[in-house]
């Protein structure tokens, strides 16, 4: 039965959350495979706005079932808080979230210990602060890894974080003598209370999500993919060291939820009209002037998790290639097309220059160091002054704004089926 993946393609808020929210209808399950709540999905419906962090985009909807899946790193306090903002809006929060058993619990030692690196370590990745690394590095490490499934188990947790939290309050002293670095010490049997708290309001949602999903499958239900970051960020495919630490390309659906890839029938690569990214690492198409400010305002391109502005740049064909090969893309939606209208020209990178070398060429380098001494080679279309958020078919569209979307989807190599106008799930103009 059909598995659909909603996938970002650049460096991440991309509008999978819109995407994700307007397909969630047709789905029985809507499930996240990677990261935590370093995401931020918005959906908008007129004058409601719901950000979703930890949650998949579909619990909006009661008659789907949300799922966590093991692929995803959680923080407890995050995760009932989410809920309760939910409920306090007027959405049912109940028997259609189901959390693995096994995904990874975050303290609040690896948050500290992300804070720590980030301002002790030469070259800080910028991240989002919210433990991500350092709770997955403990998870691959195996040594300290600790799953949401062992909350219900008080006396493994209590024996765990005995282990632990001291090995951890060395660590963390390791940093003492940094300026303001202030490194705290946990208590493992307080930490304990705290999560054995937690976990009785955990419960009811906790459960076997592999086991579910092979269950819908079987029983013919659909199932729709919420990738969380971009795919250059992916830990192994992205922009490496500035990556986030799991795989949001789809391949991570395998691991993050047991469900085999090859289940997928569709993948659906999500791009912006332009490029943006937050936190370090190379951005070559990346614009520093008034247009930047411009597409910034317009945008509101401000993070939806740390409220940094997100730095700004032209599409960048080459990088979008790269990214729907290995996503293994079946069509793209072009989001935010209005944000553009009003600049007199556009420009579009279709290949790259490299200092040392004489020719242009079209692979993209995800080398950080190597991209970092790349210069975009552009491609100049003209730009169009409609107001394009009213606008909800092909034909409503100005013929520079068509011009413009059908040189991403030529230099893309893949069709176009959505375009996205504004914000609100009204605002979408269908190609198909
Ligand atoms: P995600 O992380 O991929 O789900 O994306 P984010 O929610 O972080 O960022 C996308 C932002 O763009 C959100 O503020 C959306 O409400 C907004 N948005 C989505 N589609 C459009 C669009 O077509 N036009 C405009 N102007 N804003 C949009
Ligand atoms: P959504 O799902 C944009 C970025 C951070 C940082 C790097 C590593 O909303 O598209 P991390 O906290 O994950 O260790 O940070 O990844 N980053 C995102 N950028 N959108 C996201 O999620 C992101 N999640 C992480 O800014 O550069
Ligand atoms: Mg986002």
């Amino acid at each position: 039965m059909p598995a659909t993946c909603v996938v970002g393609l650049q460096w991440g808020d991309e509008a999978k959350g819109k995407i994700v929210d307007l397909l969630a209808d047709h789905h029985d399950y809507v499930v996240r495979y990677n990261g935590g709540a370093n995401a931020g999905h918005t959906i908008v419906w007129g004058d409601r706005t719901f950000k979703l962090s930890l949650l998949p985009s579909g619990i909006l909807k009661p008659r789907v079932r949300s799922v966590i899946g093991n692929g995803l790193v959680v923080y407890p306090p995050r995760f009932l808080e989410e809920i309760e903002q939910l409920q306090h809006a007027g959405i049912k929060v109940g028997d259609n979230l189901l959390l693995s058993e096994h995904a990874h619990l975050i303290f609040p030692y690896h948050i500290e210990e992300e804070r720590l690196a980030e301002t002790a370590i030469e070259g800080s990745i910028g991240t989002t602060g919210r433990g991500i690394g350092p709770c997955y590095q403990d998870k691959i490490g195996r040594r300290f890894g600790i799953r949401v499934g062992d909350l219900l188990t008080p006396s493994y947790l209590r024996e765990r974080l005995r282990t632990i939290v001291p090995i951890k309050n060395r660590l963390l002293s390791a940093y003492a003598n940094l300026p303001d670095a202030n490194p705290p010490q946990f208590d493992p049997d307080q930490l304990t209370e705290e999560y054995l708290g937690y976990a009785e309001r955990m419960r009811p949602f906790i459960g076997n999500a592999t086991r579910v999903l092979h269950e819908g499958l079987n029983a013919g239900r659909s199932i729709l993919f919420e990738a969380a970051q971009g795919s250059l960020l992916d830990v192994d495919h992205g922009t490496y060291p500035y990556v986030t630490s799991s795989s949001s390309l789809p391949g991570g659906i395998w691991p993050g939820t047991g469900i085999p890839t090859r289940s997928l029938t569709r993948i659906i690569g999500v791009v912006k009209a332009y490029t943006t990214r937050v936190g370090r690492g190379p951005f070559p198409t990346e614009l520093r002037d008034a247009t930047a400010e411009r597409i910034r305002t317009i945008g509101r391109e401000y993070g939806t998790v740390t409220g940094r502005p997100r730095r700004v740049g032209w599409f960048d064909a080459v990088a979008v290639r790269y990214t729907a090969r290995l996503a293994a893309a079946d069509e793209i939606t072009i989001m935010l097309l209005d944000v553009l209208s009003g600049l007199p020209e556009l420009k579009i990178a279709t290949a790259y220059q490299h200092p040392e070398g004489s020719r242009s060429f079209e692979d993209f380098p995800s080398d950080a160091q190597r991209l970092e001494e790349c210069q975009a080679i552009y491609e100049t279309l003209p730009g169009w002054s409609e107001d394009l958020t009213r606008c909800r078919s092909w034909n409503n569209l100005p013929r520079a704004a068509q011009r413009y979307v059908e040189r991403i989807r030529d230099l893309v190599g893949l069709p176009v089926t959505l375009i996205s106008v504004g914000p609100d799930r009204e605002q979408i103009i269908r190609l198909t």
